[in-house]
């Protein structure tokens, strides 16, 4: 899961204030980096300097260490930021209507689901994930925050999205996370029946899950206004014919009356190179991770990492080993998979060499994404692509 340091919160110099107040933020993203006063730098490099030398009782996750999905989420996630871009975008290209029905792929916690119900009664929203502890970590903590009436109109599925009529059902009405009582619930038909976790308690499939009685199919739903996918998620497939068959799906699912598919990505000279970034909160910092990238394959892995004060709370706490695309290799699979139209908003990123700087971060923070045809190489940007399908 992840995207910031590329894409990044308005208005926080890395800190995380309760997120209430994001509606005019900028979205935020897994490859975000912070720029850090002197002082800080200093202290980072003592904390790293301590971790180096070998202190094993900090590489240990202690036992009261935030949950990993809660870290990634305030770190990386602003979706209301990215719901505003995704209204703007249908209104743009497709128009004439609202749009009511999302598709999150690669949804992981399904956070921007979850909020994207919070804005309209009429909304729902459909989430899938490969992950089921992401999903499960979604019942307990996301869903069960907004309430029975919205509950109701989300459907998560456990699956992967290059086969997505095999992808189960989650019903998560059998296992108190919801109290719904609306028998038109998508989730009369149940499948993946799935059990709470409790605080701290280790994922186990076996003990969590009993997959009997699946039915209800992801490709049975009513046509989607918009599909997404964020956080870089398509970097996750890593050939052409797999990019294009998910393309396939994901077009397969917009409404008839018209839809766009709208996915992110990363980019510019530091992208394909050894980096290291930060950002600090104010009881944690993140760390964005990337290794030596290969040129023949374009593949580089990317882990996220957590410290809070001198503890490397969870080291490696999400991990991909990812292909970065480009951007016409992306508007030609979009195109041969049937969309009509490809745009891209792209929007320059702080530069990673300027660390330290805090007047140049400042200056990059209002810095909003522009739909453009041409954009020179920089040392960081972010793009959203827009596809469409009339
Ligand atoms: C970078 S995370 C993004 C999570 C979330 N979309 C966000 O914006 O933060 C990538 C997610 O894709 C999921 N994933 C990777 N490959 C997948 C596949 N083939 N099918 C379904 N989910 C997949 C992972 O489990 C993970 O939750």
């Amino acid at each position: 899961m992840g995207k910031h340091g590329r894409k990044q919160k308005h208005r926080s110099r890395c800190h995380f204030d309760g997120g209430d107040n994001e509606s005019d933020c900028l979205p935020a993203s897994a490859y975000n980096g912070c720029i850090t006063s002197a002082d800080a730098e200093e202290q980072e490099r003592e904390e790293e300097k301590e971790n180096e030398e070998g202190n094993d009782r900090y590489r240990l996750v202690p036992a009261d260490a935030p949950s990993k999905f809660d870290l990634y989420q305030k770190s990386v996630q602003s979706p209301k930021g990215d719901i505003s871009y995704l209204m703007k975008f249908f209104l743009l290209y497709v128009g004439g209507r609202l749009p009511l029905h999302l598709q999150e792929d690669f949804c992981g916690t399904a956070l921007l689901s979850t909020e994207w119900l919070r804005g309209d009664p009429r909304r729902t929203a459909i989430g899938l994930d490969m992950d089921l502890e992401a999903l499960l970590w979604c019942l307990d903590n996301n869903i069960n925050k907004i309430g029975s009436d919205s509950s109701s109109r989300l459907s998560l599925f456990h699956g992967n999205v290059l086969q997505p009529d095999k992808a189960s059902l989650i019903d998560y009405k059998c296992q108190g996370a919801t109290n719904s009582t609306n028998s038109d619930s998508i989730f009369e038909e149940s499948a993946v029946h799935a059990t709470a976790l409790k605080p701290n308690e280790q994922f186990d499939p076996q003990k969590h899950i009993d997959c009997k009685g699946c039915t209800k199919k992801i490709d049975s739903l009513p046509g989607r206004d918009i599909v997404c996918a964020f956080n870089y998620s398509c970097c996750c497939l890593q050939s052409r014919a797999e990019l294009i068959v998910y393309f396939k799906h994901a077009h397969s699912c917009l409404s008839r009356k018209g839809g766009i598919f709208v996915m992110d990505l990363y980019g510019g000279t530091s992208s394909e190179a050894k980096l290291r970034l930060k950002r600090r909160f104010s009881n944690f910092t993140y760390v964005w991770e990337q290794e030596d990238f290969d040129i023949i394959n374009r593949t580089t892995r990317i882990s996220l990492h957590f410290h809070v004060g001198k503890r490397e709370i969870i080291p490696h706490a999400f991990s991909y080993n990812w292909r970065l695309w480009s951007l016409p290799e992306i508007k030609d699979c979009l195109l041969e998979a049937g969309f009509r139209y490809v745009h891209f908003w792209i929007r320059e990123m702080p530069d990673t060499n300027e660390r330290g700087n805090s007047e140049e971060f400042n200056a990059g923070r209002d810095v909003k994404y522009e739909e453009l045809s041409s954009f020179q190489q920089r040392d960081a940007w972010n793009a959203y692509i827009v596809a469409v399908t009339s």
